[in-house]
């Protein structure tokens, strides 16, 4: 028999069934979409879900807004997350101040250069978070302006994979966004960040007639039988929701 792996539900409506039951269990995974796409409400919802539906607790490390600011824009869909900070079931980081991290810090006699510094804290801090709340669903979002940081392509690579690995160390199912860089269906490059995760999900606008549609598609998922096809996706007063019967194209 086939050793089946473990999955964890996102309870997104629709997703689940593309996913082949929900992200393989202690993995990351990435989502890749244009702003506006959807990705902070979709990663937010995962966490909503898991503490609401599933009994997993869940961390949001913002990487781009502030606590104030993802409060209001996450209210509009009444999910109960401060009430679940209030209980320990979820945690806000803001690690947005990271961007502002002036060249180099010293830390007792060591003094590092602010890549190396803004990365080693992000790690500590998500750790701690993560341990603090004992977090089965972790969220960064978005990646985009850590991986700015560091023009240079092995640079970039190295911090994305200390990244990941800190991630699956802490054993939770994570999600990373990040920006996609092109629009359409073809023509695609391949962004250096999908090479070191274990799943892609895609979110895109697309021209489908007079009207612009968007789509969500699996585009690799370790451990999965996974429906690769583009599927529309709407988001409601409720959240995301993804239509796995109905084709684009
Ligand atoms: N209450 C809402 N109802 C329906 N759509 C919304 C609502 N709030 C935001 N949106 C849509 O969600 C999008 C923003 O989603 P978001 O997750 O912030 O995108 P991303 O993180 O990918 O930039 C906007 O394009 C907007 O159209
Ligand atoms: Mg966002």
């Amino acid at each position: 028999m086939k050793k089946t792996v473990a999955r964890t539900p996102t309870g997104i409506p629709g997703l689940d069934e593309i996913l082949g039951g929900g992200f393989p269990q202690g993995r990351v995974v990435l989502v890749l979409g244009e702003p506006g796409a959807g990705k902070t409400i979709l990663s937010t919802q995962y966490l909503a879900n898991g503490i609401a539906k599933f009994g997993e607790n869940g961390l949001f490390v913002s990487m781009e807004e502030g606590k104030g600011h993802y409060w209001r824009e996450m209210s509009a869909f009444g999910w109960e997350l401060e009430g679940a900070e209030k209980t320990g079931k979820f945690n806000f980081v803001d690690a947005s101040p990271i961007r502002t991290i002036p060249g180099e810090v010293r830390i007792g006699k060591l003094t590092i250069g602010r890549q190396d510094f803004s990365l080693i804290s992000l790690l500590e801090v998500i750790r701690s978070s993560a341990k603090a709340i004992d977090a089965q669903r972790i969220v960064v979002d978005p990646i985009s302006l850590l991986l700015y940081q560091y023009p240079d392509e092995s640079q970039r690579r190295k911090a994305l994979l200390d990244l990941v690995e800190a991630l699956a160390e802490t054993g939770a199912t994570c999600l990373l966004s990040s920006e996609l860089h092109r629009v359409g269906l073809k023509g695609r490059i391949v962004q250096i960040e999908e090479y070191l995760v274990h799943g892609v999900i895609l979110m895109q606008t697309i021209a489908a007639g007079r009207t612009m549609e968007r789509i969500i598609q699996v585009e690799k998922m370790r451990e999965t039988q996974i429906d690769r096809q583009p599927r529309p996706y709407r988001i409601t007063e409720k959240g995301i929701e993804v239509y796995p019967r109905e084709s684009v194209i």
